[in-house]
């Protein structure tokens, strides 16, 4: 997608500058919902800090101007090494948020992993891209789990990411505070929340209704689930307390094509992930919205790179900038996922803000790795960096 850019995005110098302008277009309980972390925000604060901690000792007089930011993991080429994460209700911040996520990937050439809490139809989201990723909250009884596997396969994907940190429901008090509540009811605080934002009513929420019909949750089982706004709604994907290794051996035996667990971060977990022959591992707290105080994946992705043999080891949470992907990655990363800068430029101006703010990270790649002294990823190594300050996990037993 060429062409000027929308006036939106015109003060749009970094992601940072995404969340002011969503905090302003969406209602503040939706704002929330997508902003929002666990109690008291400490693992979410904590994935910003750990990059903080880590600065880089660069080298000059080296002739940089061949550089190139392609890279390879799990036997997969992409135009950079960062994806989407899989964000549920992306539909409802953005006017077919999936689907503007999917088209920006493809066209910059990185994967989007479509969340299982997602309002559109996997199968119309592979249609404008067929190299997405799904992202599964596993059913609980072995033949959904096993019926909804052969509707992912049947659609092409050859991605599958199980997320295993949402096995029990967190707090939800900052929802609450932010006035987030399930099911959303069509009542007078929505309605004044729609009069008060214009342009995310009319352009996502009402042109939803009209254009397509009341939003579902499409993808979390091998049927359609219940609509949005629907008491019965399965609206939290967390709370799968069932979640064990035997169901996951039962997933890898069914599962043909690549299998990557998301939401670990121990490293005997990871040997584990490892035993059962995942191609790789997504380190995450989830954005710091399940277990408040769980560790910043920045942080255990040493020992993680240390267990993990020859599985990708990938992560997420807090990852804003260039350099944020350039010293995980000289941590031992294979690649980084972002979520919420993605959801709020795509609530911002569609597919041309997630354009945007891929862009945006692919300048600063460029541009910072050249300062490095470096021609290209794979170049990257703990000697980039100055460790001094960082605290990485200090695994006890
Ligand atoms: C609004 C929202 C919805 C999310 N939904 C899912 C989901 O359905 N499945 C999942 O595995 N992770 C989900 N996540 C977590 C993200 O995949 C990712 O781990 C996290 O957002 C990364 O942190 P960042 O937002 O700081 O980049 C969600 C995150 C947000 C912000």
């Amino acid at each position: 997608m060429k062409g000027k850019p929308p006036r939106a995005l015109r003060r749009v110098y970094a992601l940072e500058d995404f969340e002011p302008l969503a905090r302003r277009r969406l209602p503040s309980p939706i704002f929330g919902y997508v902003a929002g972390a666990a109690e008291t925000n400490a693992s979410v604060r904590d994935n910003r800090a750990g990059f903080g901690e880590i600065g880089f000792l660069p080298r000059v007089g080296r002739d940089v101007s061949q550089r190139r930011l392609t890279c390879r993991v799990m036997g997969l080429d992409y135009d950079l090494p960062f994806g989407i994460a899989p964000m549920g209700a992306s539909a409802l911040t953005a006017y077919r948020g999936d689907l503007v996520m999917a088209r920006a990937a493809r066209e910059a050439g990185i994967p989007m992993v479509v969340s299982a809490a997602s309002l559109i139809p996997l199968e119309e989201i592979v249609a404008e891209n067929p190299d997405v990723w799904y992202q599964a909250y596993l059913p609980q009884h072995p033949a959904d789990i096993m019926a909804l596997l052969d509707r992912v396969a049947a659609s092409g994907i050859d991605t599958l990411v199980v997320t295993l940190d949402s096995a029990v429901v967190p707090s939800r008090e900052n929802n609450l505070r932010s006035g987030y509540r399930t099911p959303i009811r069509p009542d007078l605080r929505l309605f004044w929340q729609g009069a008060t934002h214009p342009r995310w009513a009319l352009g996502t929420f009402v042109r939803t209704f009209v254009q397509h019909g009341a939003p579902h949750f499409e993808n979390a089982t091998a049927g359609r689930g219940a609509p949005l706004l629907s008491r019965q709604a399965v609206r939290d994907f967390s709370g799968r307390e069932f979640l064990n290794w035997e169901l996951l051996a039962e997933v890898r035996r069914k599962w043909q094509g690549r299998l990557v667990l998301k939401g670990i971060l121990h490293p005997d977990d990871v040997a584990r992930a490892r035993a059962l022959g995942a191609q790789g591992v997504i380190l995450s707290n989830h954005g710091g919205r399940q277990l408040d105080g769980a560790v910043a994946p920045l942080r255990a992705l040493s020992a993680a790179v240390e267990r993990a043999g020859d599985m990708a080891v990938m992560l997420d949470g807090g990852v804003l900038r260039g350099t944020d992907i350039l010293k995980a990655m000289a941590l031992g990363a294979s690649f980084a996922f972002v979520g919420r800068p993605m959801n709020y430029a795509a609530s911002i101006a569609g597919q041309a803000g997630v354009a945007h703010a891929i862009d945006l990270l692919k300048v600063q790649l460029r541009a910072d790795l050249g300062m490095l002294g470096l021609v290209s990823l794979e170049a990257l190594g703990p000697e980039v960096l100055d460790l001094g300050g960082f605290r990485p996990l200090a695994f006890a037993g």
